[in-house]
């Protein structure tokens, strides 16, 4: 029997639309959903970018069952526990060299609050407190709490609430397609996009700057790869003008683009990076921001008895989440999962842009185990294009998630090339069907 669906208020969702027709998920194991009608779907997405390792992977079951019973909750505050110590040290060991400090939240938006908060007040703790400004992009996406919406740049997530956070502004979008379209891998052009942060720099002087923050690779706007050398540029602009350059790995984390962090991928070191989903495998709420020694040493100082960081969750470091994050961290590694979206990427880019030619697809992006299928909007309907693929494609067993007219996929990186073929196939036949 289904249950009763009018009280609850769902995020990010169409809720009429759904709850005249639920999809209603009950159970997973390894690439697959099963729907509470007995349908099989095959996980085109990882859940929502963060199941990287497969659904119900024995050891984070038995590490998650093991901790409830041994601990439900140790306060963060003044008070530790001694997996917090543990998980931080494993996610350090993994993050780009210099980055070894880790702090603990429990959802990507959180991370990003935290993270921008660290970067003012980083400036302030060496005595530059006039930089205080946030540098944010077009189409970025950092989560919907109130930083994350003022940095970020999709319309739809800050029209609605009101004049945000002062002192921010934005560089342009990377997305190119009269250049870049049917790219594989980074596109060619469009470094010089980087550029625009000199400009700002000239509007605001750089001595009003705290931080730019960025995505690696742009997820939730629709999968935008950064052109060759951009990544690179923004970098050394930050570095003359002193400003902090934050990545947003929430989705890039992990594994995702071949190595376990996107700035390894690009060679690009940022001075923070905040990710959450992939960190405990989707399986218990926990974000958390990886910062550069040296930024995390120049809170430390005044008397010792006092709090340097004013800022933390009571569910910062949740027992239930440190055990999921270091059984999460040892299924990849046990597995190699890290680095195997590279592994299959040449496999992967080959499938997704096999779609090139099929009906009403404008561009197709990748990088790893990303793509993006661009379709053309219905005239006078953006989105809804996709989003019908999107429910045609549940209905036939697969899942993936649409951002505007983008079907973008991001399966568990244990896919095997096998199911590479079957996601492509579905999603072929979607598009004809869809024409
Ligand atoms: C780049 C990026 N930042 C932040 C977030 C927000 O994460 P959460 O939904 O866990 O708050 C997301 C979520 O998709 C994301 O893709």
């Amino acid at each position: 029997m289904r249950p009763e669906l009018d009280a609850y208020w769902m995020p990010f969702t169409a809720n009429r639309q759904f709850k005249k027709s639920p999809r209603l998920l009950a159970r997973s194991s390894g690439m697959h959903y099963w729907d509470d009608q007995g349908r099989q779907i095959l996980d085109g997405v990882a859940g929502l970018w963060c199941v990287n390792a497969g659904h119900g992977r024995p050891k984070i079951v038995q590490a998650i069952q093991d901790q409830a019973a041994e601990m439900d909750f140790a306060p963060p505050f003044q008070m530790a526990h001694p997996k917090a110590f543990e998980l931080a040290d494993r996610v350090a060991k993994i993050a780009p060299a210099g980055m070894g400090k880790v702090f603990f939240t429990n959802s990507g938006s959180e991370s990003v609050e935290t993270a921008l908060k660290m970067a003012i007040a980083y400036h302030r703790v060496r005595g530059d407190a006039s930089r205080t400004r946030l540098i944010g992009r077009e189409r970025g996406y950092h989560g919907v709490n109130f930083g994350g919406i003022s940095v970020g740049g999709i319309v739809g997530n800050r029209k609605m609430f009101g004049t945000l956070l002062a002192g921010v502004d934005h560089i342009r979008h990377t997305h190119d397609p009269a250049r870049n379209a049917f790219s594989v891998g980074q596109p060619a052009h469009g470094a010089e996009y980087a550029d625009e942060l000199e400009q700002l720099v000239a509007l605001h002087d750089a001595s009003t700057i705290a931080a730019v923050i960025v995505e690696p690779v742009a997820g939730s706007t629709g999968v935008l790869i950064p052109p060759q050398g951009y990544l690179q540029r923004l970098r050394e602009i930050c570095d003359k003008h002193g400003i902090l350059l934050i990545f947003d790995e929430v989705i890039t984390g992990f594994g995702r683009t071949g190595q376990p962090f996107a700035a390894q991928t690009f060679g690009v070191t940022p001075d923070l990076m905040t990710v959450a989903k992939g960190l405990t495998n989707g399986c218990v709420p926990m974000g958390a921001v990886i910062v550069k020694d040296a930024i995390h040493d120049a809170f430390m100082n005044g008397p010792e008895h006092l709090i340097e960081f004013f800022h933390g969750y009571t569910y910062s470091a949740h027992p239930l989440a440190c055990a999921a994050g270091l059984a999460t961290l040892d299924t990849y590694a046990d597995e190699g999962l890290l680095t195997r979206a590279g592994e299959l990427q040449g496999y992967f880019a080959e499938a997704v842009h096999s779609l090139k030619g099929e009906p009403n697809v404008i561009d197709i992006r990748n990088i790893g185990l990303v793509g993006g299928i661009e379709l053309a909007p219905l005239p006078g309907e953006p989105t809804k294009r996709a989003f019908n693929v999107f429910l045609d494609l549940y209905e036939k067993g697969l899942m993936v998630r649409t951002t505007g007219d983008t079907v973008a996929l991001s399966p568990p990186l244990i896919i095997e090339r096998g199911q590479i073929d079957q996601i492509v196939d579905m999603l072929r036949a979607a598009l004809r069907r869809a024409a």
